[in-house]
């Protein structure tokens, strides 16, 4: 597992609306070279890209993604909220955000996020889109949950991608949970880290903080020990790192 010490957080969530393909060009436009993106599925089982259960936040629309149709969803505005500049962008699929990864040649983290009773259905709908489009130039994506049910399904269906554990505050049981899960690192909220618990999990495995938009945390994460760190300002976070 290679992979760089910045990780555009939903794209470039700062400077793009989050989840779409103007994000990943804003990401790259930036200078990162991995990107984190969440995925859902819709009504009829089609893996998108979407953070929150419901699409109010992010799109001119109202209501559950789990219960619109992908064809319903396309007739919404994933970018106008965002800005003006943005108007148009459209809740991308998996399959075109991994073409965009492609011309892009970005890698990308995706994170699983399943609806209630969804775990199963997620992990096999996003490893049946990778296993068809990933193109073959770009390193193997990762994936991660929250939802240890989905990552074991994905260990099934994918064994040869790394999955990783996402948690808020690093649990105490968290070396059983990578190890039953058999995960290549731990995702966890940046707000709960300090440099003995970064300390004792980077002795196993990497550690990944998120989300940290400001330099100071990232140089303190990074000289901890974190191996990387989600943001949603990469130019700003890159520059505050490479030195150190
Ligand atoms: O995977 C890291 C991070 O994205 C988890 O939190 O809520 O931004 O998806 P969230
Ligand atoms: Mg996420």
């Amino acid at each position: 597992m290679t992979l760089p010490r910045v990780i555009g957080h939903r794209g470039a969530a700062a400077v793009a609306p989050e989840n779409t393909l103007a994000g990943l060009r804003r990401a790259k436009a930036l200078g990162a070279s991995w990107v984190e993106l969440d995925v859902r599925l819709t009504r009829d089982q089609c893996p998108v890209l979407m953070h929150d259960a419901r699409i109010d936040r992010t799109t001119d629309g109202a209501g559950l993604l789990a219960e619109l149709a992908f064809a319903e969803l396309r007739a919404l505005d994933a970018g106008a909220w965002f800005g003006e500049e943005f108007r148009g962008e459209p809740v991308p699929s998996l399959a075109e955000t991994v073409a965009e990864l492609g011309r892009l040649d970005l890698g990308a983290i995706f994170e699983l996020k399943p609806a209630p009773g969804q775990s199963a259905a997620t992990a096999r709908a996003v490893v049946a889109v990778l296993a068809r489009h990933w193109p073959p130039h770009l390193p193997p994506p990762m994936l991660s949950s929250f939802d240890g049910a989905a990552l074991a399904v994905a260990h099934r269906a994918a064994p040869g991608l790394d999955r990783a554990l996402a948690v808020g505050a690093v649990p105490k049981d968290w070396r059983e949970q990578v190890v039953t899960l058999g995960c290549a690192a731990l995702h966890a909220d940046a707000r709960a880290l300090d440099a003995a618990t970064i300390a004792a999990v980077a002795a196993r495995l990497p550690l990944f903080a998120y989300t940290v938009n400001e330099p100071e945390p990232a140089r303190a994460l990074t000289a901890w020990g974190a191996a990387a760190i989600f943001t949603d300002r990469p130019d700003l976070i890159i520059s505050a790192i490479e030195h150190t």
